[in-house]
């Protein structure tokens, strides 16, 4: 997926969240505990949701095809990344997942997120079985840290501009995308019982 790139420095507001996160990281490289800095990371984007003029005018300008992944700030460290999602009504990401620890949190709109898991049965087929569906409003933040996310699909299910920001433990600037796979091609079939196959380790991390 390509991305845009922010042609100015981050609003002050996202220069104070990324000094706050990187100061979280060096607390985080000293007791390993990753769980716990994703945790945090996630108490330090809710109140960022909240402040005013998080974004400049130009970084929330739509693409008219598809979502646009925009790069606000690599931290200096490298260690993530901040971007915004902007979409308007409809668009949808493929079903995915990630390479890196994320936080997303709704600035504007509203998004639906649908997660799902991947099954196999005993003669190698795979599909995909839908999990929670939920609307995702304004000020709602949530955390994926693999490998115990589920994969996910995200589309602005409003009828106006949604604009979610994400926090990727990962230089995006270098790797060009969070997303690490997509599984579009995959069908999707409820969960029924006996036949609801066997939950599939799809990477190590
Ligand atoms: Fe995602």
């Amino acid at each position: 997926m390509q991305h845009s790139v922010s042609a100015h420095p981050p609003t002050a507001p996202v220069q104070a969240f990324v000094a706050d996160v990187e100061r979280m990281l060096d607390t985080q490289a000293a007791d390993g505990d990753r769980d716990a800095l994703v945790a945090a990371v996630q108490g330090r984007l809710e109140p960022l949701l909240a402040t005013p003029d998080v974004l400049a005018p130009d970084d929330r300008i739509p693409w008219p095809d598809h979502y646009r992944p925009h790069l606000l700030t690599v931290a200096p460290s490298r260690r993530f990344s901040v971007m915004a999602l902007i979409w308007l009504p409809g668009q949808v990401t493929p079903i995915h997942d990630h390479i890196c620890w994320c936080v997303v949190g709704v600035l504007e709109g509203v998004e639906r997120e649908q997660r799902f898991s991947l099954r196999q049965d005993t003669a190698g087929s795979r599909w995909l079985a839908p999990g929670v569906d939920a609307l995702v409003a304004p000020g709602e933040v949530s955390r994926l840290t693999p490998p115990d996310e589920n994969i996910h699909q995200v589309r602005n299910a409003g009828s106006t501009l949604a604009i979610s920001l994400h926090v990727y433990g990962a230089d995006i600037s270098v790797c060009g995308s969070s997303v690490n796979q997509c599984f579009d091609d995959l069908p999707l079939r409820e969960e029924s019982g006996m036949a609801s196959g066997a939950p599939v380790v799809w990477r190590e991390q």
